[in-house]
């Protein structure tokens, strides 16, 4: 191997890519696939950490992985892969979940959000999921995961375990460092601008995926929630709404937050939304245009992801089987 640092990240298959994935995550992953080793995954056992229609999940997979390819990442030059078809993300996750703690998983902000919304029955999956999330990134001695702002929490804790584990049975992994972009990294939901955009909201206008028609994100833009003093200021705190769509449109032209306060001075919502909805479609439509072509080649996308998962499984199961030398099981002969 060269002497290139090594990246993991993964998206899960639980809905559309939003405009907040590929801000937040997928467009950085793009722009550093040149300099690193990297390692995108599709974080399938990460979504069934909640109930799934199987067709539909199945579906979503596939999708997901050709969305990748669309946004320019090079199944050739980066290891592209399911996380299912890599069995030893669930190995080392059960021997990562040995060394954690109670304590610590139930203190995570996303666990105690969902548990609140589900109540007695919050399923184990959710409690367990950051011991998953580090499991994925230990396996390949990650020295850089680039994710949102909502993924810094769990990235801690995936830096705590590999601490813990290499203070307890020798120096084994490497410690990870978060990457997340100045620009993009915590999207606002559309329709309630202080929580964060996802993919699995029930309300349709709450997101923009990167696969919405041009006229669907322009409908979803109009109907942004704002408020009631048509000045295109950002504040976080008194305009959560309108400093959200100023975020989303200088993410996708460059743009600084003082630049476009300047723009659009004396303007309306009117104007401002119409010109985000633009500025979003344009950014969109490329990836689009390549989705639609590769999504008809299934037989390209799976020597894609066949060729991937044998890749990862070379470095996983070598991680793999340190891990259980060192926690004291007999090695493995077959
Ligand atoms: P998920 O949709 O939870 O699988 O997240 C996949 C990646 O997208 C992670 O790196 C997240 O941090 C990032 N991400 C998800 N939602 C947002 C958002 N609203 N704004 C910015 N980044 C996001
Ligand atoms: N938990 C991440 C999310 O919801 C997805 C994820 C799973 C991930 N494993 C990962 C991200 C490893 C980065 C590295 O966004």
């Amino acid at each position: 191997m060269d002497d290139k640092k090594t990246i993991f990240s993964g998206i899960q298959p639980s809905g559309c890519v939003t405009i907040g994935n590929y801000l937040g995550a997928l467009r950085s992953w793009k722009q550093l696939q040149d300099e690193y080793n990297c390692y995108f995954c599709v974080v399938d056992l990460h979504a069934i950490t909640v109930r799934q229609t199987p067709a539909e999940l199945r579906k979503r997979c596939i999708d997901l992985y050709a969305q990748y390819i669309a946004c320019g990442l090079d199944p050739e030059k980066n290891v592209m892969f399911f996380q299912s078809h890599v069995p030893a993300h669930s190995e080392l996750s059960w021997l990562l979940t040995c060394n954690s703690y109670m304590g610590e998983m139930s203190r995570m902000t996303q666990f105690k959000e969902k548990s609140k919304k589900a109540g007695a029955n919050v399923g184990l999956g959710l409690l367990c999921y950051p011991v998953l999330m580090a499991a994925d990134i230990l396996l390949y001695n990650t020295d850089l995961v680039p994710v949102g702002a909502d993924q810094k929490q769990h990235l801690e804790l995936a830096r705590d375990l590999a601490i813990r584990f290499n203070n307890s049975y020798s120096e084994t992994f490497t410690v990870p460092e978060p990457y997340i972009p100045k620009n993009g990294a915590r999207i606002m939901s559309l329709a309630e601008p202080t929580s964060k955009m996802s993919k699995s909201a029930e309300n349709q206008n709450a997101f923009v995926s990167i696969l919405d028609e041009p006229d669907v994100v322009m409908k979803k833009f109009a109907r942004a929630v704002t408020d009631s003093d048509n000045k295109i200021i950002h504040d976080v705190q008194n305009k959560p709404g309108v400093t959200n769509l100023i975020e989303i449109y200088s993410a996708c032209t460059g743009a600084s937050i003082q630049d476009i306060e300047n723009q659009f001075l004396g303007k309306g919502y009117g104007d401002f939304k119409k010109a985000v909805g633009e500025a979003v479609v344009e950014t969109i439509r490329p990836i689009q245009d390549n989705f639609k072509h590769i999504v008809q080649d299934k037989a390209y996308i799976e020597k894609c992801f066949t060729e991937g998962a044998m890749k990862a499984s070379y470095t996983a199961n070598k991680t793999l089987a340190k891990v259980q030398r060192k926690m004291g099981l007999a090695s493995r002969k077959l």
